[in-house]
């Protein structure tokens, strides 16, 4: 079994401060083996908001994976956004942007989406996909091989569209990649689902951790418990004016020739 924390959209520069310290409680009890962060560590990618980034994450149960997000590129300052738009992330976060993780039974390979030449919405570019095959062609059979990107190339809860250049064939890519798992965030709402057009592949979202940035008035995270063929996916949730994280509803996920199905939701 691996025990997977997922948490998203940070946004350190407008984070609900009530709940950090509740968060980080929860995220030590949950015992995870690894956490992953899928982007958006900053609100406007000032040196400041990764410095406090940078101290949550070192307080958060290791390894931890993260990946940029559209909001860890300088918006307003255009010479930095064009000219080195990773240059604060990196200098906080280490030079890696799309790191790799490898667990026993796992591994876990991080893809930048953030695209500098357009306001938020994401990209797959061919280098990330090469990294994606090249990682999990390497992996032992039997493995679990899971994407972290920012952007979802799946509709959000809501129903709004995939705010991605071209999801379908970013889908396409995923699983001819040989991905099992994609996990994302951007939407700021949790959503977990199976792509009809994409068999296999099993795209699980989270909203925000601890932004005050809501759409659904609620914070979120996710423990994601990995067995040999079957996955859990437990909610946390902070409810609006919660001082901290109650227990959500949960969803189990059976794996049969090589198809996810939904086995119930509790
Ligand atoms: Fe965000």
């Amino acid at each position: 079994m691996i025990r997977l924390l997922h948490l998203s959209d940070i946004h350190f520069g407008a984070v609900d401060e009530r709940l950090v310290e509740p968060m980080l409680d929860l995220a030590h009890r949950l015992r995870p083996d690894a956490t992953v962060i899928s982007g958006d560590l900053t609100q406007r990618a000032r040196p400041e908001q990764f410095a406090a980034a940078r101290a949550f994450i070192d307080r958060l149960p290791g390894p931890v994976l993260c990946v940029p997000g559209n909001h860890d590129m300088p918006l307003y300052n255009l010479v930095l956004r064009l000219a080195a738009p990773f240059a604060r992330y990196r200098r906080a976060m280490g030079p890696e942007l799309e790191p790799t993780l490898t667990l026993p039974g796992a591994v876990l390979q991080g893809v930048n989406t953030a695209n500098p030449l357009v306001w938020k919405s994401g990209v797959l570019r061919p280098s990330s996909t090469e990294r994606l095959e090249r990682t999990f062609a390497s992996a032992p059979p039997g493995t679990m091989r899971i994407a972290v990107l920012h952007h979802a190339p799946v509709p959000a809860a809501d129903g709004t569209p995939a705010d991605m250049a071209d999801p379908s064939a970013v889908r396409t890519a995923l699983m001819q990649a040989g991905a099992d798992i994609v996990l994302s965030g951007h939407t700021h709402m949790p959503h977990t689902g199976i792509a009809e057009t994409s068999a296999g592949v099993l795209f699980l979202q989270v909203g925000t951790a601890i932004s005050s940035r809501l759409k659904t008035g609620t914070n979120d995270l996710a423990l994601i418990t990995l067995g040999d063929s079957e996955l859990t996916v437990e909610s946390w949730l902070s409810p609006p004016k919660a001082a901290g994280f109650e227990a959500g509803p949960t969803t189990r996920y059976g794996r049969t020739l090589a198809a996810w199905q939904k086995l119930t939701d509790s």
